[in-house]
C-alpha cells in the first residue's frame, strides 16, 4: 500500500543538540547518566522502515508548519492512506484537529483519531463531562476561567492539583502544582491564569498508582506504569508524585529521575487489571476514539480507578509508553505500527456507520433504574420532526 507518513517538526531537535554537548551526566549527581535519546527525525524514519518489513510502499513528509506543503505532499503522493502522526499546526495544539479534518474533506483514509475525539480529549473539561454522564470514574473538580469570581467549592478535598484546562504533555504541570491548603490553591490559579492564559482545571489529588492503558484496535494492551520512586526537587523539597513537565521532556532534570516506567505493573491483581481495562476501554469509547490511544489514571489504595485523561494522539516513538505495551503483549515494534495500519484499512472497508459510543447510557440507566427505556422514542404512526 502507498502510504504517506505526516509530522510536523520546527525546532530545532532538543536531542540533537544534547548529542552534540555530549552531555551525559546530570549536574546533580555526577554518577548518574542520561540514556541517549532519538531525535524524532529518527524516530520517524524507524516507523518508515517498519512499514517497509511489510512491503508497504512509503513516503516522510515533515509538513514544517506549513499548510502548502500539507497540501502539496497529499498532492504530489497520492497516498492510499495517510499516517496521521501531526500533533499541532502553527504552533497551536488546538489546531491538532484540524489537519485530519483536512483528509475528511479530501476524503483520503487516514489513520489514528477523528477531529472531534482529538479535539474533546484536548478539552479536558468536556472530556470529563462526558465520562461523568457515561459513567466512567475521573477526579471531582472544577474549571476556573480567567476572570471567574467562583471559588473552588469547600467539598473538594485536598489535596488538590491545579492543571491548564485544555493542554496537553503535562504543560504548566511542575512540582508546585499539587497544593495543601486554600492560600496555595489561589495562588496557584492566579499563576495558572496568568502564565498560561488559559482556564484552570483543579481536582482532588488521587494518591495512588498511575497506570496508562494503551489501546489498539478496540483491545487494551498490556498496562505501565509509572513508579514514583520519591526524591527532592531543586530546593530540597519533596517531589511530588506526579509527571510534570520536566519529568517528560528533561532528561537532565530531577524530576525525570524521579518517574520511571515499568511494563506491565507489578503487584496488581487479575481483577483490578480487568476493572482498569474496562475503565480504560470504556473511556476509550465514549469520547469516540478508534484505531488507538493511550488512557491515563490513577488507582487509589482502595482500588478506585480515575481516568485522568485519554490521549488520543499518543506518542508512538520506540521509547514511549505505547511501544512498550506494545513489547509486553508479544509484539515488535515493526509489527504495532502495521497493525494501526491494518487496523485503519479494516476500518476503512467496513461501511459507514454513525457509532456513538453512548449505548452504555442506556445499560447503566437501565441497571440503575430498572426501567424500560421504549426502543422507539417517536411511536409508529406518529410523525418526528
Ligand atoms: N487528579 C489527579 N490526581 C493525581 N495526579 C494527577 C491528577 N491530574 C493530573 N495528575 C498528574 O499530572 C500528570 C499530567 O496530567 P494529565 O491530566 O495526564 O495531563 P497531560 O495532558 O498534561 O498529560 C498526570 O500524569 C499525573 O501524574
Ligand atoms: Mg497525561
Amino acid at each position: 500500500m502507498r502510504i504517506l507518513i505526516l509530522w510536523n517538526f520546527i525546532d530545532d531537535d532538543v536531542y540533537e543538540h544534547y548529542r552534540r554537548d555530549d552531555r551525559r551526566a546530570v549536574d546533580w549527581d555526577p554518577t548518574l547518566l542520561v540514556e541517549p535519546w532519538d531525535t524524532v527525525e529518527e524516530e520517524m524514519q524507524l516507523i518508515v522502515r517498519s512499514l517497509e518489513t511489510k512491503g508497504h510502499e512509503v513516503s516522510l513528509v515533515n509538513i514544517k508548519d506549513d499548510f502548502a506543503a500539507l497540501l502539496g505532499a497529499i498532492s504530489k503522493h497520492k497516498p492510499e492512506l495517510v499516517m496521521n502522526l501531526v500533533e499541532f499546526f502553527h504552533n497551536d495544539p488546538e489546531h491538532e484537529h484540524h489537519v485530519p479534518a483536512l483528509f475528511e474533506l479530501l476524503e483520503v483514509p487516514y489513520t489514528g483519531n477523528k477531529p472531534l475525539s482529538l479535539s474533546l480529549c484536548q478539552r479536558k473539561p468536556q472530556a470529563k463531562a462526558i465520562m461523568a454522564t457515561q459513567g466512567v470514574p475521573t477526579p471531582k473538580g472544577i474549571v476556573i476561567e480567567i476572570g471567574s469570581k467562583m471559588k473552588v467549592p469547600a467539598e473538594l478535598k485536598f489535596p488538590m492539583i491545579v492543571k491548564p484546562a485544555y493542554d496537553d504533555a503535562s504543560g504548566g504541570i511542575d512540582s508546585g502544582s499539587v497544593v495543601h491548603d486554600r492560600k496555595a490553591l489561589d495562588t496557584r490559579i492566579a499563576k495558572l491564569h496568568s502564565e498560561n492564559k488559559m482556564a484552570a482545571l483543579v481536582e482532588e489529588y488521587i494518591e495512588g498508582r498511575e497506570i496508562h492503558c494503551a489501546i489498539l484496535g478496540d483491545k487494551a494492551l498490556p498496562l505501565y506504569e509509572m513508579v514514583f520512586k520519591g526524591g527532592l526537587d531543586d530546593d530540597g523539597k519533596e517531589l511530588p508524585h506526579i509527571i510534570t513537565y520536566r519529568a517528560k521532556w528533561d532528561p537532565y532534570s530531577r524530576d525525570h529521575h524521579a518517574v520511571e516506567g515499568k511494563c506491565p505493573p507489578e503487584g496488581l491483581s487479575p481483577e483490578l487489571v480487568k476493572r482498569i481495562e474496562g475503565v480504560a476501554l470504556s473511556a476509550y469509547r465514549v469520547l469516540g476514539c478508534r484505531d488507538y490511544a493511550r488512557v491515563d489514571m490513577r488507582v487509589d489504595t482502595a482500588g478506585n480507578v480515575y481516568v485522568l485523561e485519554v490521549n488520543p494522539n499518543p506518542d508512538l516513538a520506540e521509547s514511549c509508553a505505547f511501544a512498550a505495551s506494545a513489547r509486553a503483549s508479544g509484539r515488535t515494534y515493526a509489527s504495532m505500527i502495521c497493525e494501526i495500519i491494518e487496523v485503519a484499512i479494516e476500518r476503512n472497508k467496513q461501511p459507514k456507520v454513525v457509532s456513538t459510543g453512548f449505548d452504555m447510557l442506556l445499560d447503566e440507566y437501565r441497571a440503575q433504574h430498572a426501567v424500560e427505556i421504549p426502543k422507539k422514542a417517536v411511536r409508529s404512526g406518529q410523525r418526528g420532526s
